[in-house]
This record gives C-alpha cells, sequence and structure tokens, in this order.
C-alpha cells in the first residue's frame, strides 16, 4: 500500500509543511516539552509525527534532530517492538482502569532508550474519570516520560488537559503539501504525470494525506495515465456534460449518459458532489450574486431547488444501494416526472 510503503520515516519527509517546522523547532528547544497534543483531520500524519517524534528523542546516533532510521532503537520503534513506546487508541481503552494502567507504565524508567513516549490516539474518548485520573501525571510527568495525545476533536477534550499540553496544529492537508507527497511518491515508483494530474488528485482527497495516496495508487493500478481518464476515474468528466443534457430535458440521452459513466467505472459520489456544487452556484446566480466566469443554466429556480433537494436524497442512497447508478437514475426519473419534458421558454419563465 502507497500509504503505508511511504510513511514519513524523517521530520524532512513529513510534507505537512506548517507541522514539519512546528516539530523541527520543538526539538531544537533545549527544554523538551513533556506533554503534545496534535490536533487535526484524519490522514493529517498525526500518528506518523508521534512515532517520528518517539524515534528522534530515542535514537542511538542522533547527529541532528533526525532519527537516524538505522540504530536498534529506531528499528524496534519502526516495527512496534519497542518497549518504551507505548500506543493505545483511546476509542476502545477509554475508561478510568486503563488510565490507571497507563499511569503505573510511567513510573518504570526507560528500558532501551531515553524516554519512554505514550501515544494516546483518539484521546477525545477517554471517558471523564479517565482524564480526571490523567490530569495530574500529565502536569508533572516523570522526567524521563513523554506523553503525546492525538484527536480529530479538540473541542471534546477538557480544557484542563488541553492547557497542559503544547498543541501542534496538523489542520487539513494543503493542497501544495498533498502535491508534495504525491510527487515524492510517483519519483520512487518512477511514475510520471502532468502537474494537473496531481492538482486533480489533490482536490479530490478530501485534505488528507492517505486518501490521497489511495488513489494514487488506484490510479496507478489502472494504468489511467490522461488528465481525462483520471476525471472519468473520480467520477467528475462531464459534469457539464451531464448538467447541459438535464437542461434540455432529454430524457434518454441522460439515462445512456450515465449508463456509459457507470460503464466507464465513473464515480458516482463524485459526480453528484459536482453536480451539486454547480446547482449551488446557479441557485446564487438566479439570486443575483455575481460569480465569475460562470454561464447560467438554463433552468428555472425552482427548478434548480427540486434537483438540489433529489440530488441529497440520491447521495444519501449511495450508502446503502445495491447498485450505484440508481440513486441517480431515480432522482432525475422523479425530476423529468414534475418537469414537463419540453415546455416552452415564455412557460418556464413564469415558474
Ligand atoms: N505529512 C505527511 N506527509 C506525507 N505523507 C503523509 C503525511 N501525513 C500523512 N501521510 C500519509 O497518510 C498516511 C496516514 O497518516 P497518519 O499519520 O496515520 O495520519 P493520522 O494519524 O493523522 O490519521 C501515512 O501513512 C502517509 O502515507
Ligand atoms: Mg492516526
Ligand atoms: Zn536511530
Amino acid at each position: 500500500m502507497f500509504y503505508l510503503k511511504y510513511r514519513p520515516k524523517t521530520i524532512a519527509e513529513l510534507d505537512n509543511s506548517r507541522v514539519r517546522d512546528q516539530i523541527k523547532k520543538i526539538l531544537e528547544s533545549k527544554n523538551l516539552p513533556h506533554a503534545y497534543l496534535f490536533v487535526g483531520q484524519k490522514g493529517t500524519g498525526k500518528t506518523s509525527t508521534a512515532r517520528i517524534f518517539a524515534k528522534a528523542v530515542n535514537c542511538f546516533k542522533r547527529s541532528s534532530i533526525e532519527p537516524c532510521n538505522h540504530c536498534a532503537n529506531c528499528l524496534a520503534i519502526a516495527s512496534s517492538s519497542f518497549t518504551d513506546v507505548i500506543e493505545m487508541d483511546a476509542a476502545s481503552n477509554r475508561g478510568i482502569e486503563e488510565v490507571k494502567n497507563l499511569i503505573r507504565e510511567t513510573s518504570f524508567l526507560p528500558m532501551s532508550g531515553k524516554y519512554r513516549v505514550f501515544i494516546i490516539d483518539e484521546a477525545h474518548m477517554i471517558t471523564t474519570d479517565g482524564f480526571n485520573a490523567l490530569l495530574k501525571t500529565l502536569e508533572e510527568p516523570p522526567e524521563t516520560v513523554i506523553f503525546i495525545l492525538a484527536t480529530t476533536n479538540l473541542e471534546k477534550l477538557p480544557k484542563t488537559i488541553v492547557s497542559r499540553c503544547v498543541k501542534v496544529n496538523f489542520g487539513k492537508g494543503l493542497q501544495k503539501d498533498i502535491i508534495s507527497m504525491l510527487k515524492r511518491i510517483t519519483i520512487q515508483e518512477k511514475l510520471n504525470y502532468q502537474n494537473d494530474f496531481y492538482s486533480l488528485i489533490a482536490k479530490h482527497s478530501d485534505y488528507s494525506f492517505r486518501d490521497a495516496a489511495k488513489i494514487l495508487e488506484e490510479v496507478s493500478m489502472q494504468k489511467i495515465k490522461s488528465v481525462e481518464k483520471l476525471e472519468v476515474f473520480l467520477g467528475i468528466r462531464g459534469k457539464s456534460n451531464l448538467l447541459e443534457i438535464i437542461e434540455a430535458k432529454n430524457a434518454k440521452k441522460t439515462y445512456e449518459w450515465v449508463e456509459e459513466f457507470s460503464q466507464n467505472g465513473g464515480n458516482f459520489k463524485n459526480l453528484i458532489e459536482d453536480i451539486l456544487e454547480e446547482l449551488r452556484i446557479q441557485l446564487l446566480i438566479k439570486k443575483g450574486v455575481k460569480i465569475e466566469d460562470e454561464k447560467t443554466a438554463d433552468l428555472t429556480f425552482s427548478e434548480i431547488s427540486r434537483l438540489i433537494k433529489l440530488l441529497m436524497e440520491a447521495y444519501q442512497l449511495l450508502r446503502s444501494t445495491p447498485i450505484e447508478s440508481l440513486p441517480l437514475e431515480i432522482a432525475l426519473t422523479e425530476f423529468y416526472n414534475v418537469s414537463p419534458l419540453v415546455i416552452p421558454n415564455e412557460a418556464r419563465d413564469l415558474n
């Protein structure tokens, strides 16, 4: 898997630029803080960074702030067999007993490293009792202990916990950083794509490095090389195309288009998202909002809003449908059932 194979192993490889600089500064500082809070959306590098951090502070051959990735400690951490790095998933270990066990662990001296590093993932899942038990240890941890709490939901953490940690904000993956990651992977995989190709993947990755790496892997497996093919794959091919057919109220052509899209392996989730985005813009235009470079669709206000509602329902149904194209086909059928297939322009303007 690309996203595991190319998981960053050094600080320099962290493509999340804001985080990279912050982590560098922390590791260079004379007094290393003992508690950290890594906050950010999924797939932005919290776990990867926590492991790099654990290596950096425990590396035998540390010449700079970077871990060497070759010494016994670095190798043990990489293979999750290092007794001084303890990872706990708070989603499944959230109660007071688990936290107490963890606190007991902090009283032991490191076996082979300099620090015992406790990485608590999904930290917001810890119970109130658990947090209370953790508070004191977090405030005055033993000299040889480092805590790294990772969370996607900062607002669910008690303020008392937050205020005792150095916060590192991972945010969402920036487009330019995700592109750097994709290029780092393709250079090593000896793949070569146009710049637009990378931007398009980054745009469809939900701001997640992990998702972007997954798309790239699928695309390379499918031997997709051109931007046009990538558009089909991502389901954004001809979104305007489909909208134009809908505007013309050509039912037969509409179903043919959807069938072809389906045959080509198009992604219906992305397709519906893109059409909704376009319809939203059309709604704004109808309300007099000026939007550059947008042409006005040949649909009335009520048609646009009805189409939006139907497509939102179709979007929900995507999760449970046995046939991917069906929700969209039903939505369009309902749309045409109410909207007369051919109506004169004058009549339509009265809508
Ligand atoms: N900053 C980054 N630079 C490069 N790749 C990244 C970065 N952050 C995440 N990734 C990719 O995403 C995958 C998941 O990252 P992970 O650290 O598990 O994220 P999180 O813990 O925030 O969900 C990694 O294996 C890696 O492929
Ligand atoms: Mg993680
Ligand atoms: Zn090392």
